[in-house]
């Protein structure tokens, strides 16, 4: 349910002063604020996408909308109706501007639309949050997830032992970790936050920078395997955990470096992904992302678990703006002539705007 996120009352409250000291936090959280769509409708758009809405299976659509990108197969088998009906459904909501579809080689993913998926937010967070028909929709959508949760689970687990083999299969590890290191720069680090942390290459690169650093990831195959590494380098500012990059566990507002490597493309949901790491970052902090930029090796779903054929400038640019965070730099790392069989990787740094003072410290963390 879109306004679950903003939590309860006592929270909205406390998150409303907040938003008042800090102009960034209503963009970071639009989607619990925004009352009005970011670019107006116009009439004849309104009442198109009004029309759309206004039918039971295309209403449960944009409730499910409202929380994922989802594919048509999805879509299918949460609502337990057929394909062609669920298409012509979702090409109506498409048509009034409701939802958008974003093909990625052979799937076609799904999702709400700008401006008038700000318009179906607001229709579904009108509705009561235990409405039984929403409530089970999202209960199925839970199952699914969770089904691919173990999918992913299992398959990490299996790959764990030769995943540095893996990952080094498709990208062009030393130039991109040469990279890395450049846009991190040699600014003290007091706290890094490594998100999907995997066998914990990344720590093990950039946990001597850091004063502390803290690594998370949902497999315990592959955290057995950083634990190794991290004894075996003497990294002794490290601290790993088993937990979800939807839900760190870990303190709000309090790390000045997150990274996320080769972690997105294995997600349903990227854009909640970046959300939660913007939630990490103290004012100021950088969030870095590592990810193949948009390619078409279909085979990487079959054979490597992946979901996304990799990210576009332009969507990552996006889920950083909704995320609130602004872009500071990229840089493709490409593949040398001879590389056969590997991607061009993408290294994405981008900032949280807020600025730094005791102050703004001290309300960040009230709020957290
Ligand atoms: C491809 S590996 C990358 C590991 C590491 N960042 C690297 O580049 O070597 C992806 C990692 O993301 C983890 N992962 C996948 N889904 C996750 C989730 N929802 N929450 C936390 N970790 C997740 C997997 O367990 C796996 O270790």
């Amino acid at each position: 349910m879109c306004l679950l996120t903003a939590g309860g009352p006592r929270q909205r409250q406390k998150t409303f002063r907040y938003e008042l000291l800090l102009p960034s936090f209503s963009k970071r959280h639009k989607h619990i604020f925004m009352s009005a769509p970011r670019t107006p409708l116009s009439f004849d758009s309104l009442l198109d996408a009004l029309e759309a809405a206004g039918e039971v299976t295309r209403l449960r659509l944009l409730g499910l909308l409202c929380e994922a990108e989802l594919t048509v197969s999805e879509l299918v088998g949460i609502l337990g109706q057929s394909q062609p009906r669920i298409s012509r459904h979702l090409k109506l909501l498409v048509d009034a501007g409701l939802a958008e579809r974003h093909r990625e080689g052979a799937w076609a993913f799904f999702r709400l639309a700008d401006p008038g998926g700000a318009l179906a937010r607001d229709l579904i967070g009108r509705v009561d949050a235990q409405d039984p028909t929403l409530a089970s929709d999202r209960a199925r959508l839970d199952v699914a997830r969770e089904t691919r949760r173990k999918q992913a689970a299992a398959y990490f687990a299996a790959q764990a032992a030769e995943w540095d083999r893996i990952r080094a299969m498709h990208a062009p590890d030393a130039q991109v970790e040469a990279a890395v290191l450049a846009l991190v720069g040699d600014a003290p680090v007091q706290s890094l936050l490594d998100l999907g942390a995997g066998t914990g290459r990344m720590l093990e690169l950039l946990a001597p920078l850091a004063q502390r650093a803290v690594g998370v990831d949902l497999s315990p195959a592959m955290l057995n395997l950083a634990r190794a590494r991290i004894q075996e380098r003497r990294l002794r500012n490290v601290s790993l955990r088993q937990g979800d990059i939807y839900a760190p566990p870990v303190e709000r507002a309090a790390f000045d470096l997150v990274v996320i490597h080769q972690v997105l493309h294995f997600l349903d949901d990227p854009g909640r992904a970046l959300a939660e790491a913007a939630r990490t970052l103290r004012p100021g902090g950088r969030l870095l992302v590592v990810d193949f930029a948009a390619h078409e090796e279909e085979a990487l779903r079959e054979h490597f678990a992946h979901r996304r054929l990799g990210f576009s400038g332009e969507e990552i640019a996006a889920l950083m703006q909704e995320a609130g965070l602004e872009m500071v730099e990229t840089r493709l790392i490409a593949p040398r002539a001879g590389e056969t069989g590997k991607l061009t990787v993408v290294v994405w740094l981008a900032r949280d705007p807020r600025i730094i003072s005791d102050d703004l410290r001290n309300a960040s963390r009230e709020f957290a």
